[in-house]
């Protein structure tokens, strides 16, 4: 039964991190690590190769699966405040196996995801140095699988994103949300500009791939809505995280959400569908049109947007993992602090090396999928956890409560568990062997590290 064992949590303890952030700071975080690669590069591929002008329905269902699981981490974030997100709330709920499956999971979505963006940052990299007269070789812009040799500016990214972290990440807070309003500026201007070139003939035929290419697309286009979890890592220094996690993480999800759905729709509009497959298809469709300005804004707004998503994501894979750490069931090598900057340099550094090995040689497509999957997995636990909850622990304050009973974790688990069947069976393979190499991982070692094993 130790399998089960559970950590009593203080939802607002003193952890010695600072509590700063408001609620208007937590939406903005989460701003900053939603709107991604996902709008920017994979709205256009899966518009062209799976959905059609059909990935506006796409977008709608991933949308709701993202809003129940939402409602939901926002339940458990009430209850519980800080603690390393959805481990953390499993870790004082559901037991302890299973916030190390969830624990787990949340690593191969940051690393994964934060990689997989470091790949779209490239490819508007490249556009970028294009435009000022700078073009860079093939085969330093691809990974081996797509005919390159290395993607060199994403493993540069990501080394340089280290060094910040190290450095410090109470600048990143503020740098974020000064680059979240560029962000938002840029996908404001596209949809005036782009408002004005619709050509309702590109919407026909609206699902040239069936209602499978629909589904099939709101699992990829899932990954478009990845982030405003990552809100949850930041409470540890949230002023008042009870009341503005939940503020932060559906706020953020609701703008994004709307935004997401005007952007594809304006996107299919402007351009015929098929011409969308192209390393940066917003830029590359307001270029058709002849609009030069608008291609320098979007570009430029979609590097510096990448950037914030990728120090958020990579910011959250850290406190994660600190958490796992702090509880034993890493080694405590990874909870090291760095006495002079304050920021467990050893983790970043090591995590660093790897997302820079992921993103330099492995082809994005597969990497979103991989970063869908393990992200819906989490999500049907976070859905499972309120319903167990409930039943468990009745009286639990709930200073957030998901309306309707458990009628919405049940939706968001039905919905989530479908998206991950629309997945190919490659990734199923692929997240089957991650998951068995944590459980391996949880028995040889965490277990028995475990802090609460060493108290009981
Ligand atoms: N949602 C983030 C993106 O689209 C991860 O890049």
């Amino acid at each position: 039964m130790s399998l089960f064992r559970t950590k009593h949590i203080v939802p607002t303890a003193d952890t010695g991190l600072k509590r700063c952030l408001s609620a208007t700071d937590l939406m903005l975080l989460g701003i900053g690590c939603i709107i991604g690669t996902g709008i920017f590069v994979l709205t256009g591929i899966t518009a062209a190769t799976t959905s059609g002008p059909a990935i506006i329905l796409s977008f709608i269902v991933s949308g709701l699966a993202c809003a129940f699981a939402a409602l939901s981490y926002s339940e458990l974030a009430a209850s519980y405040g800080g603690c390393g997100s959805a481990y953390g709330y499993a870790y004082a709920s559901l037991g302890e196996f299973i916030a190390w499956i969830i624990g787990w999971d949340l690593v191969l979505e940051y690393a994964l995801a934060t990689a997989t963006v470091a790949v779209g940052w490239s490819r508007y990299f490249g556009r970028g140095m294009e435009i000022v007269g700078i073009n860079l070789p093939e085969t330093l812009m691809k990974a081996p699988a797509d005919g390159g040799l290395v993607n060199l500016p994403a493993v540069l990214i990501v080394m340089v994103l280290s060094i910040l972290l190290a450095v410090g990440v109470k600048e990143s807070a503020r740098f974020n949300s000064g680059i979240v309003f560029l962000k938002l500026f840029t996908l404001l201007v596209f949809i005036v500009v782009a408002a004005g070139k619709v050509d309702t003939a590109n919407w026909t035929p609206f699902m040239p791939f069936g209602w499978n290419g629909v589904m099939t697309g709101a699992a990829v286009i899932f990954f478009a809505y990845i982030g405003f979890d990552a809100v949850s890592t930041a409470a540890e220094e949230a002023r008042n995280p009870q009341r503005d996690i939940p503020i932060g993480i559906l706020g953020s999800l609701a703008i994004c959400t709307v935004l997401y759905i005007i952007v594809a729709a304006l996107l299919t509009g402007i351009v015929p569908y098929a011409s969308l497959n192209t390393a940066s298809p917003m830029a590359d469709a307001l270029r058709a049109h002849g609009i030069g300005w608008g291609l320098k804004l979007v570009t430029a707004g979609a590097i510096a947007g990448l950037t914030t998503v990728m120090l958020v994501l990579y910011f959250g894979l850290t406190r994660v993992f600190l958490a796992m750490s702090r509880d034993g069931l890493l080694p405590p090598v990874f909870s090291t602090v760095n006495a002079k900057t304050q920021t467990p340099v050893r983790i970043i550094m090591i995590s660093g090396v790897l997302i820079a090995l992921t993103a330099g040689f492995t082809p994005i497509n597969e990497l979103a999928e991989l970063v869908n999957i393990g992200t819906l997995g989490a999500f049907v636990l976070v859905c499972a956890g309120v319903i167990v909850l409930r039943k468990r622990l009745p009286d639990l304050p709930r200073p957030f409560k998901v309306p309707f009973g458990p009628v919405i974790p049940v939706l968001g688990i039905v919905f989530c568990i479908y998206l991950m069947l629309s997945l190919p069976a490659v990734t199923w393979v692929r997240f089957g062997s991650w998951l068995l190499v944590g459980i391996a991982v949880y028995f040889l070692y965490s277990r028995r590290h475990s802090h609460l094993a060493r108290t009981a």
